[in-house]
């Protein structure tokens, strides 16, 4: 049995309080607990680049972060910004 860890992340400027899995990936947490499908999964790789939030300033791929260590970096992501820039045409 794993014990679930209690998380605080704010989102897009909203604070957020949640038990999670120490090994929930922090896509996982922003779609399925938050709801927030805005952050896509593309890959199982770690390749593609659909998962891509802003964490304190940083692009990261969310599939290759854990939810706890958003927590832990005190996280603010900008899932919505990066989102339309993802829809952008990569090249003409
Ligand atoms: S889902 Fe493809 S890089 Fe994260």
């Amino acid at each position: 049995m794993t014990m679930k860890r209690e998380i605080t992340v704010t989102v897009n400027g909203q604070q957020h309080q949640s038990e999670v899995e120490p090994r929930m990936l922090l896509v996982h947490y922003l779609r399925e607990t938050l709801d927030l499908t805005g952050t896509h999964i593309g890959c199982d790789t770690s390749q593609c680049g659909a998962c891509t939030v802003l964490l304190d300033g940083q692009s990261v791929k969310a599939c290759t972060v854990l939810a706890v260590q958003a927590e832990i970096s005190a996280a603010a992501l900008a899932i919505r910004t990066l989102y339309a820039r993802s829809s952008l045409p990569l090249s003409r």
